[in-house]
Formats: structure tokens, C-alpha cells, sequence
């Protein structure tokens, strides 16, 4: 829920402290489309996901927008503002909407809600000779087929084509839940965007980290975002009693995942500005008196420097295979995706600082460790971002907060970003 408890007296105009309310209502109806009620998980070509969908389509097409889901499942609204010229390109804005497991409210739905504000705002006024769109991406997390940013990567052309063979943990194929989610694998270029068309890609999405608390600021312009390559390792050994096989006869995967793992961890706290995260295992047959046989773990490498992360991510193979050979165990590694370290455009996210400027609120830069939709976007236009505070910098947890009063001076500034492009025009 929001907190007021840590804003800065922000520099809001009426206007966007009212939209900022509706903003956070807006966010608290999507947290309730979830797969478990207990908790916001919202996965992929979910049905929780088409609700979360629905609302926002909605929503648009209130705000006078053209709407509709492209073949991913993205949703996607557009404003022309009257009178707009035939071939007037498009500057597009957009986050995602669905989560983690057990996520909070903000991360990613944030980003379409200060949009949707943003256009609903430009119905009072002349508009620019631009067409705004607000893309609500389908998948940013990953978090069904361990593929991140599938949704943008639609958009963008880069999607690989054999990720529809991907299996979710119940085994059903990506391209059959996207065909029962109303997508089609069939027509996945439909949705990829023409660069000529595009003006820019602009992303609103809450820190996930403290430094905009610590520099009690409610805002920040990103400057680049970190590179990430996702894989998967699994380690075979065999699966035996674990009362009757001497431990120097034993050929144990999750002893030997586990030394594999502080491998991971000894490698990112060595390597200056890398972190390198196992985040799921998956142990079978999974007993305490069996020996485990298979350990199925996924790993998630970052650093702003591409190069330095592959290196990392090379020697952390080799290593995996040092740990099976040296145990009598097989290591089998597949690459899940790699996606390159972007620098934000300097020409947008400069217009960026002058409407935080603008705003009176100091300006201040700082670089993304999170992954974005922006980070493929990237391949097709000019992007920039805007961090809003959140409380703690706690993210990726229930207990996200950001306050009306910060999503508030987004609003304006995201506002402002506008009317400087549209005079620049
Ligand atoms: C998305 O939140 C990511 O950085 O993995
Ligand atoms: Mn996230
Ligand atoms: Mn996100």
C-alpha cells in the first residue's frame, strides 16, 4: 500500500496529485488479478494476466485510446491527438504486467499507470504532433519460461522463434499457452514495430533500490541498464539409498550443485560490480533418505560491462564442469538468453532532465541492475527511463511502497517530457 510516512514536499502540479491517486487505486485493483490468492503472483498467458489485461484495456479505451492485445498478449492503447498528420511518428511508453512470485504492486504496473495518467491528462490540452502509445508488455520477469522480456522482444523483432518450444513447469509448451491465451505463435510479426515509426520508448518504473531514498529525491533518470544472460544447469548423478552408499561411493547432484553454488557466489563477490544469482533448484526425486540424482538450477549473471559478464559466465561453465567431473557427475548447460548492457539515448534522457528540471526536483542519474523492457526496446528506437522511489528500496517483495506524492511528480514530469519533444518538434 502507498506511504506517505518519507515523501519529499514535491513539486506536483493539482492535476497529477489527482491522477497519482488514481494511479494507486488503479495498481491496487491489478494486484488483485492474481494466480494465488494468498499472494500477487501473475505469470504469463495466465488468466490472472488477461484480468490484469482487461482492466487496462479498459481503462485506455476510457481515456479515448484505440486498444487491443497484439499477438504476444501484449496490450497496447494509442492516442492520436486531433487533427494529427498521416505519417506523424509515435513516441511509445510502456512497462509490464506481470510479476514474480509473490510480488509486489508496482514493479512493472507502475510504468503503464503513470502513461495511461499521462494521456488521460492530454485530453484537456492541445496535443503534441505526435500519436502517444502505452504498451503493457506480457511478460518482462521470465518467470513461466524462464525467458525474460518476451513481450518487448515481440515487439522489438528480436524474439527467438524456438523459445515457443519452452516447457513451464506442467509442461505445457509456450506456444500452446499463448495460443489459449488468444495470442498467435503464428503471427508474432504482426506485432513487431517499425523503427521508422518510432519517435522514442519511454519507461517509468519504480528503483528497486535505495539510492533515490538516500538522496531523498522522488525521481531519477536512468543511465544505462546492466547486461543479464540466464541459464539453466542441471546436474545428473544417481539417485541411491541414502542408508546403504558409502559417502566416498555416492554420486551426489545436489552436493555437487551446492559446491557449484558458492562457485556463483565467490565469482560476483570477486568480480567488481557482477552479481550472479541461483534463484530456483530443482531437486528430484527429493527425499530425505535418497541420495538426490538430478538438481535442475538456473543462473542470472549482470554487469554493465558485456564483456566482463561473459568471461564471468564462461568461467562459471567451465567450473560446473570441473565440480561434475571431479564427483562423477554430468553437468549439462543451456544458455536461456543473453541480452547486452544498454546506455540510455543521451539526446531523451537529456529531454528527460529538463522536464525533472522542470519540475524543480534536482536531477539525478543513476544506472538500472534490474532488466527492462526499455533494454530491448533499445534495439529499435531512442529509450530513456525514469526511476521513482520506493520505499526501502525494497522490491520483488510484497512490501513494495512508492507514495502518491513521488508517482505524482512522475506524472508532471513525464508530462513535461512531452511538451519539451513536442516544442523540439
Ligand atoms: C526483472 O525484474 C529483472 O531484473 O530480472
Ligand atoms: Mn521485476
Ligand atoms: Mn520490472
Amino acid at each position: 500500500m502507498p506511504d506517505d510516512s518519507t515523501a519529499t514536499a514535491p513539486a506536483a502540479s493539482e492535476g497529477a496529485s489527482a491522477a497519482a491517486a488514481t494511479a494507486l487505486e488503479r495498481a491496487d485493483a491489478l494486484a488483485a488479478c492474481t494466480e494465488d490468492p494468498a499472494r500477487l503472483t501473475r505469470r504469463f498467458a495466465t488468466p490472472a494476466l488477461a484480468q490484469a489485461g482487461d482492466l487496462v484495456l479498459g481503462w485506455m479505451r476510457d481515456a479515448g485510446m484505440t486498444a487491443g492485445r497484439d499477438a504476444i498478449g501484449n496490450v497496447a492503447g494509442r492516442w492520436e491527438p486531433p487533427g494529427l498528420p498521416a505519417g506523424a511518428p509515435t513516441l511509445m511508453f510502456g512497462s509490464h504486467l506481470d510479476t514474480v512470485r509473490d510480488a509486489g504492486r508496482y514493479d512493472g504496473m507502475l510504468g503503464v499507470l503513470v502513461a495511461l495518467a499521462v494521456v488521460e491528462s492530454m485530453r484537456e490540452r492541445s496535443g503534441p504532433p505526435f500519436a502517444l502509445e502505452v504498451l503493457g508488455f506480457a511478460d518482462e520477469e521470465g518467470v513461466r519460461y524462464g525467458t525474460a522480456y518476451l513481450g518487448s522482444s515481440v515487439v522489438a523483432g528480436t524474439f527467438d522463434r524456438s523459445a515457443l518450444d519452452r516447457r513451464d513447469a506442467d509442461g505445457i509448451a509456450m506456444a500452446d499457452a499463448l495460443a489459449a491465451f488468444g495470442g498467435d505463435p503464428a503471427a508474432l510479426e504482426t506485432a513487431r514495430r517499425d523503427p521508422a515509426d518510432l519517435l522514442g520508448y519511454v519507461e517509468v518504473h519504480i528503483e528497486q533500490g535505495p539510492v533515490l531514498e538516500a538522496e531523498d529525491l522522488p525521481v531519477g533518470v536512468v543511465t544505462g541498464i546492466a547486461g543479464q544472460t540466464r541459464a539453466e544447469v542441471v546436474f545428473t548423478g544417481a539417485a541411491a539409498h541414502a542408508g546403504t552408499v558409502p559417502m566416498a561411493l555416492r554420486r551426489d547432484a545436489l552436493a555437487g550443485a551446492a559446491e557449484w553454488i558458492g562457485a556463483v557466489e565467490a565469482r560476483g563477490r570477486a568480480v567488481d560490480g557482477l552479481v550472479a544469482t541461483v534463484g530456483e533448484a530443482t531437486v528430484a526425486p527429493g527425499a530425505s533418505n535418497v541420495i538426490p540424482g538430478r538438481v535442475a538450477l538456473s543462473l542470472d549473471v549482470r554487469h554493465f560491462d558485456d564483456a566482463l559478464r561473459d568471461a564471468s559466465v564462461a568461467d562459471l561453465r567451465a567450473r560446473a564442469e570441473e565440480v561434475a567431473g571431479a564427483r562423477g557427475l554430468h553437468a549439462a548447460w543451456t544458455e536461456v538468453q543473453a541480452t547486452g548492457a544498454v546506455t540510455c539515448s543521451p539526446g531523451l534522457a537529456r529531454a528527460l532532465e529538463t522536464a525533472v528540471e522542470d519540475t524543480g526536483v534536482r536531477v539525478v542519474r543513476l544506472p538500472s541492475g534490474a532488466g527492462h523492457d526499455a533494454a530491448v526496446m533499445a534495439r529499435i528506437c531512442d529509450v530513456a527511463m525514469l526511476f521513482v522511489r520506493c520505499a526501502g528500496g525494497v522490491s520483488h517483495n510484497p512490501a513494495e511502497a512508492v507514495t502518491a506524492a513521488d508517482v505524482a511528480v512522475a506524472i508532471d514530469v513525464v508530462r513535461g517530457l512531452v511538451d519539451t519533444l513536442a516544442r523540439a518538434r
